[in-house]
């Protein structure tokens, strides 16, 4: 699969099946996502890999949109270290980047995986801190959540000729 046919079909993928994924994978995985651009190139990023079922489960009791981590075999912390930061603010983007590199690295290695949404909600901030230990400088921006596919998602379109301007708005 070459990479614009990687970003054009990639899904969130929700059902998974019980494979587990191999830790090489995620490996591969964590060098896609840290491969990403970075303001400055600064790479402000830490990952926490999640496999302990028990901790996997008490992430919905929190995040409510996050229910697909009870059937996941892995999930990964995308977090951004906030001190020392010299590009004030990007750390958002930077770890963004790299959120989206892990996905479609994800999807081309035949994985399935979604985005889960963490940052800038308090509850959901404050309860992965809680569960993990993530120290006061590091705030956890994006959760992924990782299996081997149990459902099929047809690519979409959503080119929309309207939203692209030219020259002037
Ligand atoms: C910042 C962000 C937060 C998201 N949070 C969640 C989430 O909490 N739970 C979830 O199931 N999907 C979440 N998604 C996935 C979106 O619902 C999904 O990307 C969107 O519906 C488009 O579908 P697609 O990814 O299959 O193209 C999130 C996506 C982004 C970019």
């Amino acid at each position: 699969m070459d990479a614009v046919e990687a970003i054009l079909s990639r899904r969130s993928i929700r059902k998974y099946t019980s494979q587990p994924v191999p830790p090489e994978l995620i490996e591969d995985l964590l060098r896609a996502a840290t491969s990403a651009p970075s303001a400055g190139n600064e790479q402000p990023w830490h990952f926490v890999v999640i496999r302990d079922r028990k901790i996997l489960n008490e992430i919905p009791k929190f995040h409510e949109y996050s229910r697909m981590l009870n059937e996941a075999s892995v999930a990964v912390l995308v977090c951004g270290d906030l001190k020392e930061q010299r590009h004030e603010g990007f750390w958002i983007q930077d770890c963004s980047a790299a959120t989206q590199n892990l996905l479609i690295a994800a999807h081309a290695k035949g994985l399935g995986a979604v985005w889960l949404g963490v940052y800038p909600i308090q509850k959901r901030i404050d309860g992965l801190r809680r569960l993990l230990g993530i120290p006061d400088h590091v705030m956890p921006l994006s959760l992924i959540s990782i299996g081997y596919p149990a459902e099929q998602k047809p690519p979409a379109d959503r080119y929309d000729a309207s939203r692209i301007h030219h020259d002037h708005w």
